[in-house]
């Protein structure tokens, strides 16, 4: 056949490097619905729920028994159910019903219902009821800190600089698992030398991060997994009650906890058991809410490129975002894990949760060079911070960061730096250099800074965690080495575990240290003239960006 240059050329977008598949439902590869998923129903006995979703108690696998016994208001489930979906998904669209009239429905209703009722939006239609549902009046945003060489200098200076440029809370990782102390350490100084309260978190294996937050190195949680059926969870050595004990044991700390979901794991580990990826994930989001948690981070998130490769995939992402908030709890919608080649694509995905605006609408933004990113590549990214910006600015959208100047920057990434070096000083640990403090402060990413000696600082982050090193002793070493604000900023994110308010449903800290959440900050929106909008101080800081023509120029 001879060939077309006009299709030789479309051939080589970058959107056809991508990966799609057909609906494949007895393989798990179905977005929203499946011929497999059950039809919603429930029977209340005796104050029991003795059928849900089809299925009688005596073969109820542990995620119906948990989701019966702990998810669902029995006291209103047949009440709720007696609503036709088709009305509670109008109510969900209608500015003139409360967010608090329809959580007071859907806590009734059952994990079928909720996935009948996402199955009649459309994807403005979500963004609609996301805008009104969604826990806090003010949208924010979460960054990823991490780099190739876990350098704790550049994680110091990356928050510090991610902070300033707006994120709420800022989560790390490592390359190396040995590191994470280091990195705790280095992203809970950093962060607040950009700005004070900021949360911080480090994602590891389940009894480090769990120790680091004992000790006050982080203060908050999310990478508690729950899935779709009851295989993967076994598979995982994991059960909802296993789950719904981790969280109490964070919480019990004063530590903010969310749990993290989302479409596709159930495909990629094999169980999904023929049910459609939004079925499962409302099954998890229900799970959630059963084990007391107070919020999520879902929207695929991970597996991001399974749902992403069947139709109406990214459609189901942004449903399931809204389920979370359906259900009361704050979400950390996602947009985290690259997924497509196309610029285009990446953009309109991150355009479902930017435009109404979420609790985080990032739950994993890299707020470095993609390089450096140890969590896999992020949607977006550091070399994406002035597109975002003007996005920002184009729509008079709070995406929950800002605009800030070449000297803002350099300035907190040598504060963060220099106390980092400082603390590691006090403390006896390894040696940071006054060149690796410099390196790191002008730098992009770790293709720009110096070595480490990862064989020393492994040994010394051992002994950090021998030594018994807490919070405590980070503010001592703070304040003993002539970072007086910076050691009272961590004592004060200290105390808030002792407040305890943070805990709260989709709660941030301001500036100073007060708790913005769904509880005492709650999305009113009931459409044109309420809500939160985007006026005032933050539109002109939204304004600023970098490069303008500035009027009084002329
Ligand atoms: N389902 C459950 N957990 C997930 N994570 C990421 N994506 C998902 C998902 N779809 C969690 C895993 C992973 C961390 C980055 O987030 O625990 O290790
Ligand atoms: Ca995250």
């Amino acid at each position: 056949m001879k060939k077309s240059k006009r299709i030789e050329t479309l051939d080589k977008r970058p959107v056809n490097k991508d990966g799609f598949i057909n609906e494949w439902p007895e393989m798990g590869f179905v977005a929203m619905k499946s011929p497999y998923d059950p039809k919603p129903s429930v029977r209340v006995e005796d104050g029991v729920i003795v059928e849900l979703d089809g299925k009688a108690r005596a073969d109820f696998d542990f995620m119906d028994q948990f989701i019966a016994d702990y998810a669902i208001r029995i006291d209103r489930a047949e009440a709720s159910m007696a609503v036709s979906s088709l009305d509670i998904a109008r109510k969900i669209v209608n500015i003139n019903v409360s967010r608090k009239e329809i959580l007071e429905i859907v806590s009734g209703i059952t994990p079928a219902k909720m996935a009948e009722i996402i199955n009649y939006l459309n994807v403005v239609e979500m963004m609609m009821g996301m805008q009104k549902m969604r826990a806090r009046r003010v949208p924010g945003n979460q960054a990823h800190i991490t780099n190739l060489k876990d350098d704790p200098v550049q994680i110091a200076a990356d928050a510090a600089e991610g902070a300033l440029r707006g994120f709420s809370e800022e989560e790390t990782t490592t390359g190396i698992a040995r590191y994470a102390p280091f990195n705790a350490i280095a992203l809970l100084i950093g962060s607040q030398a950009g700005r004070k309260g900021v949360l911080t978190q480090c994602a590891v294996e389940e009894a480090t991060e769990l120790e680091l937050g004992i000790r006050g190195l982080t203060t908050y949680a999310e990478t508690l997994s729950v899935y779709g059926t009851e295989k993967v969870f076994i598979d995982g050595d994991d059960t909802p009650y296993s789950k719904a004990f981790l969280n109490a044991a964070y919480a019990s700390r004063g530590l903010k906890v969310r749990f993290t979901s989302g479409s596709g794991s159930e495909v990629l580990m094999g169980s999904s058991e023929q049910k459609s990826m939004l079925y499962l994930e409302c099954r998890c989001l229900y799970v959630t809410k059963g084990a007391g948690s107070q919020g999520i981070q879902n929207g695929s998130v991970s597996c991001i490129g399974v749902a992403a490769s069947v139709p109406s995939g990214i459609r189901e992402v942004m449903g399931e975002n809204l389920v979370a908030a359906l259900l009361g709890l704050e979400c950390a919608s996602s947009n985290d894990q690259s997924f497509s080649n196309s610029d285009m694509r990446r953009t309109a995905r991150t355009m479902l949760q930017f435009m109404p605006g979420t609790d985080f609408i990032f739950s994993g933004y890299a707020a470095e060079p993609n390089y450096d990113n140890m969590f896999a590549g992020s949607n977006f990214d550091a070399e994406d911070f002035d597109d975002y910006n003007v996005l920002q600015r184009d729509m008079q959208v709070d995406g929950g960061l800002r605009p800030v100047t070449e000297e803002q920057v350099i300035r907190v990434r040598w504060e963060a730096a220099k106390a980092v070096q400082a603390v590691f000083k006090y403390l006896g640990l390894t040696e940071v250099t006054d060149e690796q403090v410099e390196a790191v402060v002008y730098a992009h990413g770790s293709k720009d800074t110096l070595k480490r000696d990862v064989a020393s600082d492994l040994m010394s982050a051992d002994d950090l965690m021998k030594r018994g090193i807490t919070g405590i002793d980070v503010v001592k070493a703070l304040a003993e080495s002539g970072f007086e604000e910076l050691a009272e900023s961590i004592l004060e994110m200290l105390k808030q575990r002792v407040i305890g308010d943070y805990m709260h449903t989709a709660a941030i800290l301001d500036e100073h240290f007060q708790v913005m959440s769904g509880v005492n900050t709650p999305n009113d929106y009931m459409g044109p003239g309420t809500g939160y909008r985007v006026d005032g101080r933050r539109w002109e800081e939204i304004k600023a960006i970098p490069h303008i023509i500035d009027p009084d120029d002329f």
